[in-house]
């Protein structure tokens, strides 16, 4: 039975065990999926043992996706721009690198939530490595205006400026992007309004102005959980009658890392109505 993985610390919370076993037994692949949580210094160390003991693949995951990365031979163009790999893949002595997070995000927002990111206006809340992984991707659809906005300015002109010299945005998508301070939001209506900061899980709060919100936009936390996240409850409290949280990224993100290993593009709707129940 060929093996994969989840590697993370902590990892025990992980649903990706639930989303490939669902994925293998659809599309009838024999193939085993487990949590791996090593010590913060032994990251390298045991996926070279995983690789040793016969493993094909893996899903990374916080906080080891950039040492994913830089221990990879070869890596795909999306996780260069990420500056980080979720998904690696180990065939004949190669370790290589992808990052499927960004596609798993327009899959969600196109396929399950209906939402076309063509000549819309969105806002990106964060300049960490969530909101990094989906960037391009973002871009490479075509949107009106892309607002990057961040606590800490700099990291955002920084992200802005990385994203400019990677060279992989035609010249009619790269002018959409401009960055601001969170403080300096220009006070506009936005289609789609995303959180990507880890604000939620540190238990601080990222607080928006209202008139970022109108009743059609889709305000979208990356970040899921039980109930409504407090980012989704800000945006139902300013007017927003579309909220989503992170979950439908998952699913799809781990569809496209199924794919790169299996070569089978597998079916997401029941998976993640199944997960939905299972919350
Ligand atoms: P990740 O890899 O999850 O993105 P990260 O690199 O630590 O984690 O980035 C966290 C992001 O959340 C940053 O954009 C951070 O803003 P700063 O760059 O100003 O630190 C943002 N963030 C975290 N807590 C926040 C809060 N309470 N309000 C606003 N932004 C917050």
């Amino acid at each position: 039975m060929d093996r994969y993985g989840v590697i993370g610390q902590p990892i025990s919370h992980s649903r990706s065990p639930q989303i490939h076993a669902l994925f293998a037994h659809e599309t009838g692949q024999s193939m085993s999926y487990e949590r791996i949580g090593p010590p913060l210094d032994k990251f390298e160390q045991t996926v070279l043992q995983f690789i040793r003991d016969g493993g094909c693949g893996l899903n990374v995951t916080l906080p080891f996706k950039e040492r994913a990365l830089a221990m990879a031979h070869t890596c795909s163009e999306r996780a260069l721009v990420a500056g980080a790999a979720n998904t690696l893949v180990f065939q004949e002595q190669n370790i290589h690198a992808d990052n499927t997070d960004g596609v798993g995000l327009v899959r969600d927002l196109t396929r399950n939530l209906g939402f076309w990111l063509e000549k819309k206006r969105v806002l990106l809340i964060g300049a960490g490595g969530a909101a990094r992984g989906v960037l391009l991707p973002l871009l490479q659809q075509s949107p009106a205006q892309l607002v990057l906005t961040n606590r800490t300015l700099t990291r955002a002109r920084q992200l802005q400026r990385e994203l400019v010299d990677c060279g992989l945005l035609l010249p009619g998508q790269l002018e959409k992007l401009t960055s601001c301070a969170l403080d300096d939001i220009p006070s506009e209506p936005f289609d789609l309004v995303l959180n990507a900061t880890s604000a939620g899980l540190t238990g601080g709060e990222v607080v928006l102005p209202a008139s970022v919100f109108t009743p059609a936009t889709l305000a979208y936390d990356m970040q899921y959980g039980a109930t409504a996240t407090p980012f989704m409850q800000m945006a139902r409290q300013w007017g927003a009658l579309q909220t989503a949280d992170g979950l439908g990224m998952l699913v799809e993100q781990a569809a496209e890392s199924f794919c790169l290993w299996r070569g089978i593009q597998p079916q997401t709707a029941s998976v993640l109505q199944r997960l939905r129940h299972a919350a």
